[in-house]
């Protein structure tokens, strides 16, 4: 009899796992695995994220809404994720963003960039989901799911491309 609360745990933790959205938390898994040590347990980046430190590198930025991951499409999430600066950056250039292809499948990667998405408010997740190609379906369904009352602005920096929604206030 002792071990049957121990029995019962199991199938209600898999109850609960599938209940809550699996596999929705690899993306938080494979965060808190791989990226929280540079970006933050929150997101939240290294201090004077701005500015390069002593090594004249420049420290992780947040992921979350207040860093500039948002200014990119999935596409280039991902690639950042996989190749580092590789991509983007002068060669030679130093970076201490690590390369995970290799390291993380695509499934991961894209877990992990939908994890941090969704840590956006509603008005930053529909302003990034702009620069994808499939923008303007994405950004209706973002609103439509969030319901005519939800409170929404776009993010302050950002100039909505050709859209009509409102203008931030
Ligand atoms: C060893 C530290 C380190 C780890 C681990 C790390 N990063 Fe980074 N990351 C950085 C640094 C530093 C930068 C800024 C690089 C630069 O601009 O030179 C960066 C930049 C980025 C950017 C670009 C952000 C922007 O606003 O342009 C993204 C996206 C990113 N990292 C995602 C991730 C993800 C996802 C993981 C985990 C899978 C991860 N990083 C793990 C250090 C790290």
């Amino acid at each position: 009899m002792k071990r049957l609360p121990t029995l019962l745990l199991l199938p209600a933790l898999a109850l609960a796992a599938l209940w809550w959205g699996w596999p929705a938390p690899k993306g938080a898994q494979v965060y808190a695995q791989h990226c929280a040590a540079c970006h933050g347990a929150s997101l939240q980046g290294q201090p004077d994220w701005a500015r390069p430190n002593a090594a004249g590198r420049l420290p992780a930025p947040p992921l979350d809404a207040t860093g500039h991951a948002w200014q990119h499409s999935d596409a280039a999430l991902a690639r950042l994720v996989a190749l580092s600066m590789a991509a983007t950056a002068p060669p030679g250039y130093q970076t201490d963003m690590p390369a995970f292809a290799g390291r993380l499948s695509a499934a991961e990667i894209r877990a992990v960039v939908d994890f941090i998405k969704a840590s956006w408010p509603l008005g930053t997740q529909a302003s990034q989901a702009l620069l994808n190609p499939n923008g303007a379906a994405e950004f209706a369904r973002l609103l439509q799911q969030a319901g005519p009352d939800a409170e929404w602005t776009f993010p302050g920096e950002c100039i909505p491309p050709g859209t009509q929604a409102r203008p931030p206030q």
